[in-house]
């Protein structure tokens, strides 16, 4: 008789199959949101997704009228031999699977590229991305080719993230990636253990921006310099919010109001009724 894995039902973001740890879901969401506060606009790209562990937190930055669009090949064969051999790992993998996870956080899909990262410049337009995140194939050339698809796709203060930095399985990624930053093309905004975050623009205020997430949250951190070029070096932080995405259908409706929007609400009933909330709350 064949015996059945029970599958484990999603409530949070942990629960998606995939390796998008907390230090980076937080530094992820703090420099969107620090996007969207400095009034850069553009869509958010992911290379390689999975399961939807990122991209379901990228998901929920989209502004009115920005798209998230993914990449993978979805268990589809990649092209070149080397990158055919590490799909392998990837040939169950199919779009459904990501869509279905995407959709029990978010009502409206993503948009969906089955194929290698090279199709999509054929797909989007070029300088419309405020953010990209390379995290398909970690091979040298595939790298070196998802940078350049990264630099044409992004606008000029357009965020990139390369997965895998400091792995010591993928060598490729980091030869890839910081010979950018040596010439000085590429600014380093953060490294973390497992990503480096960069920009073709400018990279001290976001720098800046996460210095300040590390001293409001005691978050571990130090001052790095590359090739004359300073950027934050953040250590693993455990500091987090339990989930920072809930899915849909399972957030309690109470829960569905976030902290500030709740006071207001409670602000706004008539104040006998505010006054016995706040007493009962007290009282608690
Ligand atoms: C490490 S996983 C992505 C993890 C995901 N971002 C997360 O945080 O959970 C790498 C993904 O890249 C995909 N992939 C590998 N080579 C690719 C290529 N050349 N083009 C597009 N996707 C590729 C694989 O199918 C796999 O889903």
């Amino acid at each position: 008789m064949q015996t059945q894995t029970p599958v484990k039902p999603i409530r949070t973001l942990d629960d998606v199959p995939g390796w998008f740890r907390r230090t980076d879901q937080l530094v992820t969401d703090r420099l969107l949101r620090h996007q969207t506060t400095l009034g850069q606009t553009g869509d958010l790209l992911e290379l390689g997704a999975y399961l939807g562990k990122s991209a379901i937190l990228l998901g929920r930055h989209r502004q009115p009228g920005e798209r998230l669009v993914v990449c993978d090949l979805f268990g589809e064969q990649a092209p070149a031999e080397p990158n055919r051999r590490t799909a392998q790992l990837y040939a169950s993998l199919t779009h459904q699977a990501f869509e279905a996870n995407f959709a029990m956080f978010h009502a409206e899909p993503a948009t969906v590229i089955v194929g290698p990262t090279t199709v999509v410049p054929d797909r989007v337009p070029g300088d419309s991305f405020r953010f990209v995140h390379i995290d398909a194939c970690h091979l040298y050339d595939q790298v070196a080719e998802d940078i350049e698809i990264a630099r044409t796709l992004l606008t000029p203060e357009g965020i990139v993230v390369f997965d895998d930095i400091r792995a010591a399985h993928t060598p490729g990624v980091p030869a890839a990636v910081w010979p950018r930053v040596a010439t000085g093309e590429l600014r380093p905004i953060a490294l973390t253990p497992n990503k480096l975050y960069a920009t073709w623009g400018q990279a001290e205020r976001h720098v800046n921006e996460l210095r300040d997430f590390a001293a409001e949250t005691s978050g571990k951190f130090d001052m790095q310099e590359v090739a004359g070029q300073r950027f934050i070096r953040i250590a693993d932080w455990r500091i987090a919010p339990p989930s920072p995405v809930p899915p849909l259908a399972a957030a309690p409706r109470r829960n569905r109001l976030v902290p500030h929007a709740r006071r207001v609400a409670v602000n706004l009933l008539p104040p006998v009724v505010t006054r016995v909330i706040k007493r009962a709350r007290a009282a608690r």
